[in-house]
């Protein structure tokens, strides 16, 4: 199996964490910066709090979706980025519903396409969470320039009144800032 990725809140760490949004469900405890190791090799101790989450192959897109997806979609790790952190749980009835029923309502609530507006501008990394026996059902990860942020706002307002975003029964979102940016 792969390594899980870690997601450590503490005292110091390279992204200083810049505003936290309990958007629906339980909080996360508050910290000051967050260290993001990749390979799962982290030492956590003494961090507020630490989710772990596995990057895995993709469940719903057609190929056509995956192709136009990878063309359009910028690199992680561009100099000057902005982040952001959203940890995501879905309800008990997402997961009773079968792979073809989630699909649909993916389909119509334009998931896709509305995030396919938000290329290139956003950079992005999907981390599952759920099989790992964590909280949150997934981790998801963005990054994008501090003048794109209004780009960033308007695709979170969209998902978030969508019909899929009606299973989510828990998501915080942290805003994220280098921490060489005067932390
Ligand atoms: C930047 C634009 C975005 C694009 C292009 C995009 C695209 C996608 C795609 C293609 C998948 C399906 C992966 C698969 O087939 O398994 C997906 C899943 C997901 N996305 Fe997005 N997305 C975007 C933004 C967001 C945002 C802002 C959030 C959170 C607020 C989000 C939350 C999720 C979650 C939780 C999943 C997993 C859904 C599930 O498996 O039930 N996405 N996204």
């Amino acid at each position: 199996m792969k390594m899980p990725a870690s997601f450590i809140a503490g005292d110091r760490g390279p992204w200083r964490i810049a505003r936290v949004v309990a958007v629906r469900g339980e909080p996360l405890d508050p910290a000051r910066a967050l260290t993001v190791v990749e390979d799962g090799a982290a030492a956590a101790g003494g961090a507020a709090w630490v989710l772990r989450g596995v990057r895995s192959h993709d469940r719903y897109t057609t190929r056509a979706e995956k192709d136009q997806l990878t063309m359009s979609s910028p690199p992680l790790g561009r100099p000057g980025m902005h982040a952001a952190l959203i940890p995501i749980r879905k309800s008990a009835a997402w997961w009773q519903l079968a792979q073809d029923e989630r699909r649909a309502v993916i389909e119509r609530s334009r998931h896709f396409p509305i995030g396919l507006e938000a290329l290139p501008a956003v950079a992005r990394r999907l981390y599952h969470s759920r099989d790992l026996g964590e909280d949150f059902d997934f981790l998801t990860w963005f990054e994008f320039a501090p003048d794109d942020a209004p780009v960033f706002d308007r695709l979170l307002l969209a998902l978030r009144a969508t019909e899929e975003w009606r299973y989510v029964d828990r998501e915080v979102e942290l805003r994220l800032v280098p921490a060489s940016d005067g932390a």
